[in-house]
């Protein structure tokens, strides 16, 4: 028997990618590979890249040039380029980095197999392309080995919204859902496997609408479907649009106890203006009043957003009119980026706010947003929570999970196995986890 060959895959960006690289993996396995954590002994390199932070391309090429000397020692390592960036640069990759044998964009990750045997064969391969087929579908079903008890499942993909400032929908394509059947069967097996969470993935996730067998079903009727799985335990989903919040997927967070009571909703800026020019389609007004129906009915939901600062246009009246919102929403999580060019979409041809305003004004959110997250958190302590349990913590002893709010949570002396879900009574809140012990 010949060794296997080695894999190094190198994750960037989403939790989408991340899904996208296990899947990846296993469609190259059957290629005889195995992963490795380290490029210094791997036949093949996979950069898994995401153009959504700025100068995205550049970082690629720069640690492209770093596995000259690991090419030089061992000419059959062959080294390829992945996700948003290889399907934004496509061709211009092999030209500007000769190192690189493959391109394969998101929607071709069904053909790698094919496309690795033909850089063996010392010919180039790239597939940018948006096939028609399921590549879901065409890649092979997940090999049975245990798995750890949280699992990404990517339902939807890509975007049909065009967010003036967003790549998405060019690096992804159109806004496409999976069959319930195929998630409905992976989410059964990755149960079996011993996967007790799962987060179902998609730009546009609560757009989803797979076909079911009488007819489409909405995000929120796969998600009655999924509880009914004996043995999950727990449902996520991320990320959403406010404008496809529905109300069965509001009602749901009342009324599913599967699934958590957290939700990442986006929502970019507080101005009406800026909202507009970025092409959102909602108002502050809609988002408040979104939040507001949600809220009421799972009062205790973590809210959790996005938020763009500078972006062309802003004014300081409109920066101010963000901070209102963010002050009045208050975000348990969130996340804030200062406004970067993405070349091809609409808001880079704009003129550009200052980079310094950009810069004050980002570090203003994100001082009140720290703030909000402190006070979420620090309002768990005294609280029982409950806890899946993922692995043991750094000190002897503790176990670390995530209670239900997303919250990383440790126990000391915790007699808990992994994938266990435990009531835990919080007692410290500390700089990223909180402390707590076993009721
Ligand atoms: N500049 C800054 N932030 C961006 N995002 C997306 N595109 C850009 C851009 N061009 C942010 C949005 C989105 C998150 C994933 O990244 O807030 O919700
Ligand atoms: Fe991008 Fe999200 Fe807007 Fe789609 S909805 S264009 S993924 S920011």
């Amino acid at each position: 028997m010949t060794a296997p060959k080695k894999l190094f895959i190198k994750t960037y960006g989403c939790q989408m990618n991340v899904y996208d690289s296990e899947r990846m993996a296993e469609a190259l396995g059957g290629q005889g590979y195995v992963e490795t954590k380290s490029a210094d002994d791997a036949d093949m390199i996979l950069l898994n890249t995401c153009h959504i932070r700025e100068k995205a391309a550049e970082k690629v090429y720069s640690e492209l040039g770093r596995f000259r000397g690991l090419k030089d020692e061992n000419p059959d390592l062959k080294i390829g380029v992945a996700g948003c960036v290889a399907q934004a640069e496509g061709e211009e990759i092999m030209r500007r980095q000769p190192l690189v044998d493959l391109v394969v964009g998101p929607q071709s990750y069904h053909r790698l197999p094919e496309m690795e045997a033909k850089t063996r064969a010392g010919e180039k391969a790239l597939d940018t392309d948006f096939p028609e087929e399921d590549k879901f579908e065409k890649l092979k079903s997940r090999p049975k080995a245990a798995r750890g008890p949280t699992a990404f499942l990517t339902v939807q993909e890509g975007c049909d919204k065009f967010c003036a400032f967003c790549v998405v929908p060019y690096t992804r394509g159109v806004e496409v859902s999976r069959p319930a059947d195929r998630i409905l069967t992976e989410a059964r097996d990755l149960v079996e496997r011993g996967v007790r969470e799962i987060t179902l993935l998609g730009q546009n996730v609560n757009a989803y609408h797979g076909a079911g067998a009488d007819g489409d079903l909405t995000l929120a009727q796969l998600i009655w479907e999924l509880d009914k799985i004996d043995g999950l335990a727990r449902i996520r989903f991320t990320t959403s649009h406010p404008n496809d919040m529905a109300d069965d997927l509001i009602d749901a967070h009342g009324t599913c106890t599967k699934l958590m009571p957290y939700l990442h909703l986006p929502v970019q800026s507080g101005s009406d203006h800026i909202l507009k020019r970025m092409n959102r389609s909602h108002t502050a007004d809609s988002y408040l009043r979104l939040i507001e129906r949600i809220r009421k009915a799972r009062p205790d939901i973590l809210l959790s957003g996005d938020f763009i600062v500078g972006f062309p246009e802003e004014s300081d009246a409109d920066f101010q009119a963000t901070l209102d919102l963010a002050e009045e929403v208050g975000y348990g999580q969130a996340y804030s980026f200062k406004y970067s060019t993405r070349p091809g979409t609409p808001a880079a041809e704009r003129p550009q706010v200052d980079e310094n305003v950009k810069s004050e004004r980002l570090q203003r959110l994100q001082t009140l947003i720290t703030r909000q997250q402190r006070d979420v958190q620090d309002s768990m302590v005294g609280k029982n929570v409950n806890v899946l349990f993922e692995k043991p913590g750094r000190r002897e002893g503790q176990m670390g999970g995530k209670s239900e709010y997303l919250h990383a949570v440790h126990v000391a002396n915790a007699n808990v196995n992994v994938g266990e879900i435990r009531k835990v009574r919080i007692t410290d809140s500390g700089t990223n986890s909180l402390g707590g012990v076993l009721v």
